[in-house]
């Protein structure tokens, strides 16, 4: 990174226990750039549970709070207190605990959708800009690079005049009544109190609108939305489409559900030009498809040099590379720690058939070295690998 660094940001969470899905992303992702180091927070309902994942996260216990206005408090009072805090609660309870942090001054990062009523979230809004805080929403599909080089390329025009823009959020993760088997994230999201009847609208309406916001630069100045309830018996919306008319009268569609049958995730959006138009999946994130007003169809890249600004400032892995990549070195990384904590801590070895590579694997490659070198000096004869190098060499280099 360019810029100057500074002592890390401190960052508290409330909500994202053992079992949530989406508080263990924030905590990955606050890790990955190194900026942050979470100090507190609570850690669900249940004491006991949010103790033992705040000692396990390493989260001293007098920052462990018993519940988010006790940690507001604390925090606030700390000059080494919270610069942020994440709320990855269930969406009705969102505005009383951002409130809190924003009230005592603390940035907040509050999940989607930001609160249950619009004036809620004005009120937040107001508190953040009145106390000299920020207040974040991860809609985070916009921070792909991909994405953000699509926004740059609406801005400097290259698609001409946006004439129409679709997307879709259509997930089929649950297609079938899942609540009812108690499956925890569907149960919430399904019941009107903590959902709201619009629930898919909220949950996963909400990033698409962001998304096509962003893109063209556009808002909605009308539309016209029809929520049905897909799965029989189901207590919300799961299902909606909205006709929108943008900024200017430029005509577009958005589709949401979580009962699109089959769907992985589902997140797709195009925008059309009277140049030219483009399309991101978000299953594909490192390529963004551009096609000129002869259907001529051009694949953007990840990593490509002749990327914007925007999106290069966002590269962390170099062309070729898939964003994977870096979850590919975590993953190698969560093996690794299994043994090493077996090693130090005298616990059972693991005895996975599939893990890391090892030395042993690392000797194979320098013999398949040797071998293809023994081999071509041989005029292209064929060598065994296994007994191209002398077995006293190999063993000492390789310790075994
Ligand atoms: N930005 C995204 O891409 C994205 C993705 C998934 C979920 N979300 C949003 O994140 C939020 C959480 O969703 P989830 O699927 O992780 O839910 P979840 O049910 O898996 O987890 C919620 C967590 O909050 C805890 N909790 C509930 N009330 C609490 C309270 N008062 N104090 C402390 N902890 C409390 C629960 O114990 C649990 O650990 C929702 O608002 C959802 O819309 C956003």
């Amino acid at each position: 990174m360019s810029e100057p660094r500074t002592r890390r940001l401190s960052a508290g969470m409330v909500g994202g226990g053992a079992g949530a899905d989406i508080g263990k992303t924030h905590r990955y992702a606050m890790r990955l750039d190194d900026q942050f180091e979470l100090t507190s927070g609570v850690f669900g309902r249940d004491r006991g549970r949010s103790l033992a994942l705040a000692a396990e996260l390493g989260i001293s216990e007098d920052r462990a709070y018993r519940d988010y206005a006790e940690m507001a408090a604390a925090e606030a009072a700390r000059p080494d207190g919270a610069d942020v805090v994440v709320v990855a609660t269930p969406n009705d309870s969102h505005f009383e605990i951002a409130r809190s942090f924003l009230e005592a001054g603390i940035s907040v990062v509050c999940e989607k959708p930001l609160t249950q009523a619009s004036d809620t979230a004005a009120e937040l809004v107001r508190l953040a800009d009145g106390n000299g805080a920020f207040l974040a929403v991860p809609h985070c599909y916009p921070a792909y690079a991909m994405v953000r080089h699509a926004a740059r390329m609406v801005r400097d025009g290259e698609l001409g005049t946006v004439t129409f823009a679709d997307v879709e959020h259509a997930s089929g993760w649950a297609s079938s009544p899942l609540e009812l088997q108690g499956h925890k994230q569907a149960r919430w999201r399904t019941d009107p109190g903590v959902a709201g009847f619009p629930s898919v609208v909220g949950d996963l309406g909400t990033h698409a609108y962001h998304l096509l916001r962003y893109i063209t630069g556009l808002d909605a100045d009308r539309l016209s939305g029809r929520l049905s309830t897909l799965v029989p018996g189901r207590r919300v919306f799961d299902h909606a489409t909205v006709e929108m008319e943008l900024t200017g009268g430029v005509p577009a569609r958005l589709w949401a559900s979580m009962a699109a049958t089959g769907h992985n995730h589902g997140l797709r959006i195009r925008v059309f030009g009277d140049k030219g138009s483009l399309e991101w999946q978000h299953e594909d994130p490192h390529h963004l498809t551009v096609r000129d007003l002869d259907g001529a169809t051009t694949v953007l890249t990840h990593g490509l040099g002749t990327l914007s600004e925007d999106a290069t400032r966002l590269t962390r892995v170099g062309l070729g590379h898939p964003e994977g990549f870096l979850e590919a070195f975590a993953n190698f990384y969560r093996d690794l720690a299994d043994e090493l904590r077996a090693r130090r801590d005298g616990t059972p070895l693991p005895s996975r058939e599939l893990t890391i590579a090892t030395g042993r694997d690392g000797l194979i490659g320098v013999r398949f070295v040797e071998a293809v070198a023994a081999s071509h000096h041989g005029d292209s004869a064929w060598v065994s690998p296994g007994a191209s190098i002398q077995p006293g060499a190999s063993s000492q280099k390789a310790g075994i």
